[in-house]
């Protein structure tokens, strides 16, 4: 645990990236697991994950991004792509995969497969966009912890135009739009903020213990 902690403490919302530096193949897949083994609401998953390292692709979304020199500096950007409503079909695809995983028939999974239709897709269309975006919040921890631990700088990001963003990714006719994206490399020497200070709240101010 004191490592885990050394690790958080090490990270830092990267500004300035060493573009000179690239991510290995094997860091990347592990990056990737992680993102993949992360926790989402059912299981369902409700989103791809985009990892782009194409050189044209990344300056296209720096422009996007109100010129945030991460998003080309960076090695890797990560872009998590919400499903913009609840389809009966991903449940359904997603239904087939816990069956075959797990041996199942997917008869047996019928009350499950009702009971996710039931809170997401009776959920006004807008809800809905809001619910699958909040799940690929939770991969988004997941990237920067296990980046962290393999002392991969991120930069979790919100500030882009999504609607740039998914025009230059083609997502719409994906049913995708962008929730948020995080850049994956190695600090510059000359980002001064990694000497910042971290600030947060107190124990006492954060926990409210009853
Ligand atoms: C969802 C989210 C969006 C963020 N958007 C940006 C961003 O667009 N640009 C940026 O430089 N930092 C961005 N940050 C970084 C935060 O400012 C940073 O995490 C926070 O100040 C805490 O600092 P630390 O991560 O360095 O410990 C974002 C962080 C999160 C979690």
């Amino acid at each position: 645990m004191k490592t885990h902690l050394e690790n958080l403490n090490w990270r830092y919302a990267t500004k300035r990236f060493d573009e000179n530096k690239k991510i290995s193949a094997e860091d990347l897949s592990a990056l990737k697991e992680a993102v993949r083994l992360s926790a989402s609401s059912y299981g369902l998953q409700p989103y791809q994950v985009l990892v782009i390292e194409d050189e044209k692709t990344k300056e296209k979304l720096r422009a996007a991004a109100f010129n945030q020199p991460q998003l080309t500096e960076a090695s890797q950007v990560f872009v998590f792509a919400s499903y913009t409503e609840v389809k009966e079909e991903y449940i359904q695809d997603y239904m087939k995969n816990v069956a075959e995983t797990r041996g199942m028939d997917l008869s047996e999974l019928d009350q499950f497969a009702e009971m996710i239709k039931g809170a997401s897709m009776s959920l006004p269309k807008d809800q809905q966009a809001v619910w699958t975006a909040k799940q690929t919040y939770i991969a988004l921890g997941f990237l920067l912890n296990a980046a962290a631990t393999l002392k991969i700088d991120t930069c979790p990001m919100e500030g882009f135009n999504a609607e740039e963003f998914d025009e230059i990714l083609g997502l719409k006719e994906k049913g995708l739009t962008t929730a948020v994206i995080a850049t994956a490399g190695y600090r510059s020497e000359e980002d001064i903020t990694q000497n910042y200070k971290k600030v947060r709240k107190s124990n006492e101010d954060l926990f409210i213990n009853i």
